[in-house]
């Protein structure tokens, strides 16, 4: 399985395996990383499954398409690297994955 990497709001790591098919987010759930909340349960509704994925995987992670983009607009301080972690489906490619929880209240 994949391994992805948590990094919370105390910067505390939660390094995480989660299978493949399963988004991010529901890894993070899974896991009890703290700050990732999935109040619409991955519907890409409500962005409190929002997170930043680290520098070194913009590249592999990809950008938000139109849907998930208007719904970050919903966001706390929403970065060039925000994503919704619902919206990120887990592929062997990306194990080892680092992503940076946002403050999601
Ligand atoms: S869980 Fe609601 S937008 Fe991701």
């Amino acid at each position: 399985m994949p391994k992805i990497t948590f990094i919370d709001l105390d910067g505390q790591q939660h390094v995480t395996d989660v299978a493949i098919g399963l988004s991010v987010m529901e890894g993070a759930i899974a896991n009890g990383v703290p700050g990732i909340l999935a109040i619409c349960g991955g519907s890409c509704a409500c962005s409190t499954c929002h997170a930043y994925v680290d520098d070194a995987w913009a590249g592999v992670v990809g950008a938000p398409n139109e849907i998930e983009d208007a719904t970050l607009e919903l966001a706390n301080d929403r970065k060039p690297l925000s994503r919704l972690t619902c919206q990120i489906v887990v592929t062997p490619e990306l194990d080892g994955l680092v992503i940076h929880v946002a403050k999601n209240d």
